[in-house]
């Protein structure tokens, strides 16, 4: 990994591993939920097809992408904090999909995979921790096969003036507090607004995209803008 990437990510995604599912749903109002789906239906997956979702914590973007799949997809779910791996596994369990979901501990910096296997890989919630966005966006795009589809959804900042406002109030005052009542960790949702705040706008992470690689990139603002679903291609 890059000396820039902030070291305590990891410890801090294994100590709130606990209580993540539950507080992910709480604190988005179940948007989050609706937000993978968007996710999942976007990559427009063929029958067989195979995805890397990095980043796949709990593994709730894998399982979306199992229930609305075609026959026979199959996706890998890397993560580096074994905590949120070690959720993961029962889940995949109950959702009888342990013959389609295999879940591996790895770094996005170092993928353990042949360049060029995948049909598309996705990133939910994962890309705002990375600071060296565009050399891990260039190792996703060496993941996919030619015209492969690579999706990016991530928090962000409602643009206009009243509900941006509302949205500051909830997100930098009171998420924190409620974060830190439920999982006892006080810095992790702390982090967590300040994390979004450093995301770059919708249209620069766009360029971003392309710069690293990919074609036909478009974003998608979802829930007034407070979270944003990004695609593209891997040139053919
Ligand atoms: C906010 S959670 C998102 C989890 C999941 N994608 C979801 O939709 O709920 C962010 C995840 O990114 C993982 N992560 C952050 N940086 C990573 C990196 N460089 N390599 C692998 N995983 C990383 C964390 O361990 C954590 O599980």
């Amino acid at each position: 990994m890059k000396s820039s990437e902030l070291p305590f990510v990891r410890d801090m995604f294994d100590r709130i591993a606990p209580h993540y599912d539950f507080l992910n749903r709480t604190l988005s109002l179940r948007r989050d939920v609706f937000w993978r789906r968007a996710l999942a239906e976007a990559l427009n997956l063929l029958p067989g097809a195979m995805v890397l979702d990095v980043a796949c914590g709990t593994g709730d973007v894998a399982l979306t992408i199992l229930r609305q799949a075609a026959p026979g997809v199959r996706v890998v779910g890397v993560d580096f904090a074994p905590q949120m791996l070690r959720l993961a596994k029962p889940k995949v369990r109950t959702g009888r999909a342990d013959h389609s979901i295999f879940l591996a501990a790895a770094d996005a910096f170092a993928l353990p995979f042949e360049p060029g296997r995948f049909d598309a890989v996705t990133i939910a919630f994962g890309i705002r921790n990375i600071q060296d966005k565009i050399s891990v966006l260039k190792r996703f795009r060496d993941q996919l096969k030619p015209g492969g589809r690579m999706a990016v959804l991530e928090l962000a900042t409602p643009e206009q003036g009243a509900l941006r406002w509302i949205y500051l109030h909830y997100f930098n005052r009171l998420l924190p507090l409620l974060g830190r009542f439920f999982s006892g960790h006080s810095f992790a949702y702390t982090y967590l607004p300040a994390s979004v705040a450093q995301f770059p706008p919708a249209a620069e992470f766009a360029a971003l995209m392309q710069a690293a690689g990919f074609e036909k990139v478009r974003y998608r603002p979802m829930t007034m803008g407070i979270a944003v679903l990004f695609i593209g291609e891997k040139p053919r």
